[in-house]
């Protein structure tokens, strides 16, 4: 189920995209080197490894992620499988969201009240799934192995910051933007009225829209 839905939904996204890195928890394994390869869902070809049993303790109710963003936006998600060896991501702990930016993305609190009715207690094991991908790129894919435990804390705030110009708006916004065509932005009436090409330009950023939408419903799927 999974496969079918994602498959027609990243062949609407063309292919320019920077790779990212997973700073915490700490990723399953370097991803940049080969065998690995972040093209390859769900975790760039790292695969689990029972002897390097390298979980990351995550707090029971959410923790803090960070990551290295190399571009200057992305869709962003982060998708929670739980088990010792997870092979399906059915929980979307982020979604519908726009990370903007170069630099260290940090959420020093995911998760919360989604995580208290997966039946997640102490000790239980878990790998978070992180997805990145540009307007016009393909998803790259991350993994990051954690263990569930009330000894855990959140990252300190001077270890969780966002570097300056990093931020991130939901998605739901360019969504709505897209829905509402009768009336148009400022910024888009501007556009308009100075050149053709501009309009050209609409079209396309209304089809970026439409696969936003695609993305959000895929990931309200998930949710199931
Ligand atoms: C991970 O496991 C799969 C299936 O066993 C294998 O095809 C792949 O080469 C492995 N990846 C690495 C990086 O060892
Ligand atoms: C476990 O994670 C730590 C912190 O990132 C890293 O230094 C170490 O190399 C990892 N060990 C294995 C076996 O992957
Ligand atoms: C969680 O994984 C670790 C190894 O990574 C294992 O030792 C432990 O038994 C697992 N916990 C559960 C509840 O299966
Ligand atoms: C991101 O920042 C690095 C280091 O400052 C810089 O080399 C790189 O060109 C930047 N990339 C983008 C897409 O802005
Ligand atoms: C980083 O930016 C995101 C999106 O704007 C924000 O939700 C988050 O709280 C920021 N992180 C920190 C540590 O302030
Ligand atoms: C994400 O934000 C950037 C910067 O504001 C914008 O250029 C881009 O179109 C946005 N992407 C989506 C899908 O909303």
């Amino acid at each position: 189920m999974l496969s079918t839905t994602s498959l027609p939904l990243l062949s609407l996204l063309t292919l320019t995209s920077a790779h990212f890195r997973v700073d915490y928890p700490y990723w399953r394994g370097d991803s940049f080197e080969e065998p690995a390869s972040q093209w390859i869902w769900p975790c760039a070809n790292v695969n689990q490894t029972e002897s390097a049993n390298n979980r990351t303790a995550w707090p029971l109710t959410g923790g803090s992620i960070s990551l290295e963003v190399h571009h200057p936006w992305a869709l962003t998600y982060v998708n929670l499988g739980i088990g010792n060896e997870v092979t399906s991501f059915e929980t979307s702990l982020l979604t519908g969201f726009n990370q903007t930016g170069n630099g260290t993305f940090c959420l020093r609190e995911l998760g919360g009240m989604s995580l208290a009715d997966l039946g997640i207690e102490e000790g239980t094991n878990a790998t978070l799934q992180f997805i990145q991908a540009s307007g016009s790129g393909s998803a790259l894919y991350n993994c990051a192995d954690i263990t569930f435990t009330a000894d855990a804390e959140l990252l300190s705030t001077d270890m969780c910051a966002n570097t300056t110009g990093v931020a991130g708006v939901p998605l739901m916004n360019a969504d709505a933007t897209h829905m509402d065509h009768d009336e148009p932005t400022p910024t888009e009436s501007a556009a308009e009225e100075t050149s053709t090409g501009a309009a050209a330009d609409l079209r396309v950023s209304g089809a970026g829209a439409g696969v936003v939408g695609a993305v959000v419903g895929f990931a309200a799927l998930l949710a199931l």
